[in-house]
C-alpha cells in the first residue's frame, strides 16, 4: 500500500477507472465472481437491448429490484477514499463502469459515467426523460415503467450489451486516459471493451498502470503495480498514507 501511496505522490494526479468490486463493500454484487450477477442471470436474455426489445417486461424484472438495490446502498471507504483523494489533488478524475452513483454520493467531483447510470430512464417512444425518482414510483406497479405521455416503455439509461457507448463520456475518458501518468483500477476485471482500452492508452502515451483487485485482471501483466485486496481497505490506507506524508 505505501507502493501505491508513493507511485500516486510520484505521478499523480491519477486517473482512476472503477469497476463493480469498488461497490462490492456497499452491499452490491459484481458481475463476474463465482456469486457475481451473470452467474445467476445469462446476460443474452437480460443485459442486452436485443434481449430489452424483444420483451422489456422480463428485463425489467431483472432491473427493478436492482434499482432498489442501488439506490438504497451507501458508499463505502473506496469511494469515500477517492472523493478524499480528488479533494486533495490526488485523483484527476473518475471513470466508472458502473451504474449506481455512489461514486457522485461520496463527493467524488469529476466522475465520468461510460455505461450510464440509473439516474434517468428514457422513454423507447417520444424521448421523454424521466428521473430516478419518478421511475421507482413506476416501479410499485406492475410490469415495465412506462410514459405518461405515449405510454411506450422507458429504458433505463445505461448501456446494454450491443449498444454503443454514449460518445462524450468515452471521449473524456480516453482523452483522461491519454493524460495520465497513472491510472490507477479498482475492481473490475477489465474484460469489458471499449473500456478495457482505456489503459492501453495511459501506457501507449507513457503513463503507468496500478492495479487494485481481488483476484486477476485481463491486464495485470503490464501493471507497475497490482494489489490483491480489498478496494476499501487498500484505498483507505493509501489515502492515509497519503495524508501523513504530504
Ligand atoms: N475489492 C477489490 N476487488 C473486488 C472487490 C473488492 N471488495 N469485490 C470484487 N472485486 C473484484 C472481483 O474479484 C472482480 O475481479 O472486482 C472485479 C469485478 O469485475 P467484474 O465483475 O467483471 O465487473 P466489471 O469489470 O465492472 O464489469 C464490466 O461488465 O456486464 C458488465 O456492464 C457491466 O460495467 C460492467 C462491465
Amino acid at each position: 500500500m505505501a507502493e501505491l501511496a508513493a507511485l500516486i505522490r510520484e505521478r499523480g494526479p491519477c486517473v482512476v477507472l472503477t469497476g463493480a468490486g469498488v461497490s462490492t463493500e456497499s452491499g452490491i454484487p459484481d458481475f463476474r465472481s463465482p456469486d457475481g450477477i451473470w452467474a445467476r442471470f445469462d446476460p443474452l436474455e437480460y443485459g442486452s437491448i436485443q434481449a430489452f426489445r424483444a420483451d422489456p417486461d422480463k428485463v425489467w424484472s431483472f432491473y427493478a429490484p436492482r434499482f432498489s438495490m442501488l439506490t438504497e446502498a451507501e458508499p463505502n471507504d473506496a469511494h469515500l477514499a477517492l472523493a478524499d483523494l480528488e479533494r486533495r489533488g490526488f485523483v484527476r478524475a473518475v471513470v466508472t463502469q458502473n451504474i449506481d452513483l455512489l461514486h457522485e454520493r461520496a463527493g467524488s467531483r469529476e466522475v465520468v459515467e461510460v455505461h450510464g447510470s440509473i439516474r434517468t430512464s428514457t422513454c423507447s417512444g417520444c424521448s421523454a426523460t424521466y428521473p430516478l425518482a419518478d421511475v421507482l414510483e413506476r416501479l410499485r406497479q406492475d410490469g415495465a415503467p412506462r410514459c405518461t405521455s405515449c405510454d411506450a416503455v422507458l429504458k433505463p439509461d445505461v448501456v446494454f450489451f450491443g449498444e454503443l457507448l454514449p460518445r462524450e463520456p468515452i471521449d473524456r475518458a480516453f482523452e483522461l486516459a491519454g493524460e495520465a501518468k497513472l491510472i490507477l483500477v479498482v475492481g473490475s476485471t477489465l474484460e469489458v471493451q471499449p473500456v478495457a482500452g482505456l489503459p492501453l492508452e495511459t501506457l501507449s502515451a507513457g503513463g503507468a498502470l496500478a492495479i487494485v483487485n481481488r483476484g486477476p485482471t485481463a491486464l495485470d501483466a503490464l501493471a507497475t503495480l497490482k494489489l490483491d485486496g480489498s478496494a476499501g481497505k487498500i484505498l483507505a490506507a493509501v489515502a492515509d498514507d497519503l495524508a501523513r506524508t504530504s
